[in-house]
């Protein structure tokens, strides 16, 4: 009897996951009838069918820095670590309508002097035209390629030597190797790979657009991820202009940075200073807004968050969050209760960061307890004033990370006062016309900012 030699595995179409046998849910992520089956003869080849790659001393590896192609947009650039690196793929993930297209397109028009292979398996030629009449042309050597074949598309980079190929998106392109429709897990591995191969074999940067799915996951294998030497996400909520490049993986730069840019009738713009974008304009003072000296990536910024405490007409009281976790804003409900004396039980609380911005940073928790203080005792916090500390169970203030790049971006701002945690203060002199305040607990921070009585119970 004959060995059988192909063999199938099923990968989950929700989340990539493989799978050695056909089950009605993914044990992954859970979703119902999402397995597809895929031959995957080649992964069981006898090792004397594969090419002997030869093992070098390590010690021989020519240690000059790799070379990077700089980007006239700065945004991609930080967030690149400083450019394309030679050779490297990149995925821009994000979901449809985002603007990965449009971010991709402007950078090929950017590239003055270089040549730019655009391949668009979702829009015609005269599309990509359109599109481009939008944008700032400065580059006339990007050459756009409607196909979804990837050998022809590999031909067309052997031929032309680009300097950078675009493949908008990695989900339909498709390769005669594989019988699987485009989009699917084996489809996008084999396309990516060999994709892989010309990028390493030609020195070609090469950025793949990636959808994402509604769970958030980049569509397409998990593996994906794994593939590329960089892994950006374009997100941002499409009811506001704003829009961030976020890296989640890079093997030449550091990670999380973040890059912001501004949707316009033009194109996206550059935000080179984000807090202008989360900051309110006007300095009057309202009950319930703190300013956060927030961080993303190596990028401080000031971000506005509003609360609006209020007595519920309810049973139960509402606890609402708009941009930062809501479990956390519960625990801090708690702490307020618990520690400061506070009685919220019968009190609707409502939280917003805002420009819909969502914030994961935790020093965004001194703000967000002052707001909620704030607005509860109808009492406004100084329109000068910003916060930058995380809160414990215990209602002590805790140290952030890079505090010195948060001061000196609430300096520059104008701001004249600073509220962090009391260890945070040694050795530290701010910037002329800022000052340092370092608090331990809570509840010395609500006595200072509304005074001796604040703790109502
Ligand atoms: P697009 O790049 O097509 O998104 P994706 O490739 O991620 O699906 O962007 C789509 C949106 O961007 C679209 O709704 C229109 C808007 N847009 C502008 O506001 N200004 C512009 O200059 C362009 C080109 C697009
Ligand atoms: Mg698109």
């Amino acid at each position: 009897m004959s060995k059988k030699t192909t063999r199938s595995l099923w990968f989950c179409r929700e989340c990539g996951s493989e799978h050695v046998k056909w089950q009605g849910q993914c044990r992954v992520c859970g979703s119902w009838n999402s397995l597809v089956e895929e031959p995957t003869g080649n992964l069981f080849q006898p090792a004397s069918d594969l090419g002997r790659p030869v093992p070098i001393p390590l010690q021989d590896i020519d240690t000059a820095a790799e070379s990077r192609l700089p980007l006239p947009d700065p945004e991609l650039n930080r967030v690149l670590g400083g450019g394309l690196v030679e050779g490297s793929l990149i995925l821009l993930g994000g979901e449809p309508g985002i603007g990965k297209s449009t971010l991709l397109l402007q950078l090929a028009l950017a590239l003055k002097g270089r040549r730019v292979l655009y391949v668009s398996g979702e829009e015609s030629e005269r599309q990509l035209r359109l599109r481009a009449e939008r944008l700032p042309q400065l580059n006339d050597q990007v050459l756009v390629y409607a196909e979804t074949q990837l050998e022809a598309v590999l031909a067309a980079a052997l031929d032309l030597k680009p300097d950078l190929l675009c493949i908008d998106s990695i989900q339909t392109l498709s390769t005669a190797e594989v019988k699987a429709a485009p989009g699917s897990p084996s489809q996008v591995r084999e396309c990516t790979l060999g994709l892989l191969r010309l990028a390493k074999g030609q020195s070609l940067p090469v950025v793949l657009v990636g959808h994402i799915t509604k769970e958030g996951l980049i569509a397409g294998p998990k593996l994906l991820e794994h593939m590329v030497d960089v892994v950006l996400e374009f997100e941002g909520d499409r009811r506001y202009d704003y829009r961030l490049v976020r890296s989640q993986k890079n093997r030449f730069g550091s990670t999380p940075e973040i890059g912001v840019y501004e949707m316009r009738a033009e194109g996206l713009r550059p935000v080179v200073n984000p807090s202008e974008l989360f900051l309110p304009s006007g300095d009057s003072a309202f009950a319930g807004v703190a300013v956060a000296a927030t961080q993303e990536g190596t990028r401080p910024f000031l971000v506005e968050v509003q609360a609006l405490v209020t007595p519920t007409s309810y049973v139960v009281a509402q606890r609402s969050s708009t941009g930062f976790d809501s479990g956390r804003l519960h625990m801090l409900v708690a702490v307020l209760e618990k520690k400061c004396n506070f009685r919220l039980a019968d009190q609707d609380v409502f939280l917003n960061v805002a420009g819909g911005l969502h914030i994961d940073d935790p020093a965004v928790d001194l703000a967000v307890a002052c707001a909620l203080a704030s607005s509860f005792l109808e009492e406004p916090i100084p329109p000068d004033m910003a916060f930058a500390g995380e809160v414990g169970l215990t209602g002590e203030v805790r140290s952030v990370g890079r505090v010195d790049a948060r001061v000196a971006e609430t300096a520059r701002l104008g701001f004249k006062h600073l509220v962090v945690a009391e260890r945070q203060l040694a050795e530290r002199e701010p910037p002329a016309g800022l000052t340092l305040m370092g608090f331990g607990q809570l509840v010395e921070v609500f006595k200072f900012l509304f005074g001796p009585g604040a703790q109502r119970g």
